[in-house]
This record gives structure tokens, sequence and C-alpha cells, in this order.
């Protein structure tokens, strides 16, 4: 049976407010803790890693941000990861790396993905430290002219630049770290959201939901009853609200969505539309993946002072 890939373990050593942070994570976690205890961190740091997957590690590691402490005080200057992730077919692996400062000048240097499974002795797919590095298929060999790109750049992430078929397992985790989305509830471009955009095969929503009307058009063409789920939580959310719809609009192949609420004869349009209901409409659960997780696991989390270890304050609530 096909299983989704997922993310069940997390350890970060020396990241910002982490000094030593470990968490297992089942199919479904609610993270919840007082301000400043490291929530947004967690995020930020799995974010980087996904960003790692498709381009340069920025000067200043979290794009846009400057002047951050990016390493653990009191600390070294460097943060390491240890991931585990269930791959696909169901073969667990684990992704360790390291990156050393000091800020502005840091270098990845060390990375490594071995299988994880358990009882059985460790098999290395990727090895780099430094200046050196290696890739294994599972017959052994050694591929030369993959290991001097990876080795080339300290600045990237050598599991990101990996586009060798044979390359299975390296390929599909790059790829599943690559398909991490991250959703605000404040980072909601309602701007881009009130214009017409192109339609797109399966679309996942923009971490700004700016292609709201494509996810749209996508639910009501091919999950028609998630689309009518949607129109029944907004009937109960927004007064006088009473129906949605996707139509094709300006340009070819761009669609918008469209509103009808008691009391107005005339169709509205998102651009009509108030930023508070945008919103309403983004947060709706299945948008970003209509294809829903199974378990229903709510994390908890206790603050400590500056270090907090989310895993030993954590407690799991049903
Ligand atoms: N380099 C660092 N070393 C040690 N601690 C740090 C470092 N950088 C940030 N911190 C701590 O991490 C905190 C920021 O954590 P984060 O932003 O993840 O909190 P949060 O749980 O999202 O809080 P909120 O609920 O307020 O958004 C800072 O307030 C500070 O205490
Ligand atoms: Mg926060």
């Amino acid at each position: 049976m096909y299983k989704h890939p997922r993310l069940t373990s997390v350890k970060i050593k020396g990241y910002r407010p982490f000094r030593d942070f470990v968490a297992p994570l089942s199919p479904l976690e609610v993270i919840v803790g007082s301000n400043g205890s490291g929530k947004s961190c967690l995020f930020e740091f799995l974010k980087f890693l996904r960003d790692g997957m498709q381009g340069d590690i920025p000067s200043e590691i979290i794009p846009g941000s400057i002047g951050q402490q990016i390493f653990h005080i009191p600390g070294p200057k460097k943060f390491a990861w240890d991931l585990e992730i269930d791959l696909a077919d169901g073969v667990p692996v684990r992704y360790q790396g390291e990156l050393t400062g000091p800020r502005i000048r840091h270098e990845v240097s060390t990375e490594r993905v071995e299988s994880a499974t358990e009882g059985v002795r460790p098999f290395l797919f990727l090895d780099r430290r430094g200046n050196q590095g290696f890739i294994h298929q599972p017959a052994g060999e050694v591929h030369a002219e993959i290991q001097q790109e990876m080795v080339s750049r300290r600045d990237r992430l050598a599991l990101g630049t990996i586009a060798d078929p044979r390359m299975k397992i390296l390929l599909q985790l790059g790829d599943y770290i690559r398909s991490w989305r991250f959703y605000s509830t404040f980072n909601i471009a309602t701007d881009k959201i009130r214009k017409p955009v192109l339609v797109e095969p399966e679309p996942w929503l923009d971490e700004d939901g700016g292609n709201l009307s494509a996810v749209l058009h996508y639910l009501m063409t091919e999950h028609p009853e998630l689309f009518d789920q949607l129109q029944l939580h907004l009937r109960g959310q927004i007064r006088g609200f009473q129906s949605l719809t996707v139509k094709a609009r300006s340009a070819p192949g761009e669609v918008m969505t469209f509103w009808r609420e008691q009391g107005c004869d005339r169709e509205l349009s998102l651009a009509d539309l108030s930023d508070g209901s945008l919103r309403l409409i983004c947060w709706f659960r299945p948008l970003p993946a209509p294809q829903p997780a199974l378990s229903d696991l709510y994390r908890r989390t206790r603050t400590g002072p500056s270090s907090p270890d989310l895993s030993s304050s954590s407690c799991l609530l049903r």
C-alpha cells in the first residue's frame, strides 16, 4: 500500500533557542507554548532545510532577517540537525547535517543520509565532510561526478543538488523536504487573491494564499465534495453567504472565484470581499492538501527560560 512520506523525529542542536532539542512527531501535532518558547524557530529551522533543497543558503541564513543570532547562546558557532523520515515506500532514513559559523561566512561542514531500519546495519547513501563527499547506491558503487558537484559549494546542501535518477532514495528524500509548506495566518496576500490567476493541474495553496482561486477551481472540478464542505463551512461562519463558483476570466487559462450573498442581486468576486472573509477561506483545512493526514494527536509544550527543550516539557493530549 502506498504510504505518504512522513517526518517522524526532529533533533536540533545549537540553532537559536535550541541547545539540544528533540521531538518525536506523530502524523498530526499541535504545538502550543508561551511567547518565546521556540515554536516559530522550529518551523523557521524546517523552512531553512526546505529552502536549502532548492537554492543557496543566504548569508543571513533566514531570508530577510538581519542581525539575528543564529547560533545558540551560550555555545559554539555551529548548529546540527538529525531528522528521521519514513519515505513513501516505507524506507526509514536519517538525514543529519551541521553548519558551522561564523555568521555571514557559514559553511555546511557535514551531511549524511543513512538508512534507519531498526536492527539492520545502516546503509550510507550520502556522506559529506567538508570538501570531501561520497554518494552510494545500494549496490555500493560510488559516483565520482556527483561527488565533485556536491562538495564544490559549501553554501549549498548537497542533498538538494542530487539529480541523478539512479539515486532513488536521495531524490525521494530531497523531493519530500522540498514539498514542505509553511502557512502563517498572518502572511496572506489578499492583494494577489483579489486578482484572476492561472489554472494549475494539481495546485498546492501558495504559502501566502495567492493562488487561492486556482486551488478552489481544482476543488470544484476534482473534489466537489470538499468544495461543498467549504461552502457549508462559510454558510456557518458568514451571515448571508450563499454560494461560491470559479469561472474563467480575463486572459486565457485564468480563473476567478465568484461569491453570492443575500441582499446582493449580482455576483461579487474575491476582489470585492473583505480581508477577513478571504482569510477565512484560506484557513479551510483541506485547502492546502485535499488528502488530509489521519491521526489526531496534539502536542502541548511548556516553556523553559532561554533554552527550552520542547520534547522533555511536552505532553500529549488526545
Ligand atoms: N541565538 C539564540 N540563543 C538563545 N536563545 C535565543 C536565540 N535566538 C532566539 N532565542 C530565544 O528564542 C526566542 C524566540 O523564539 P520563537 O520566536 O520561536 O518563540 P515563539 O514560541 O514563536 O513565541 P511567540 O508565541 O511569541 O511567537 C527568543 O525570545 C529568545 O528567548
Ligand atoms: Mg512565534
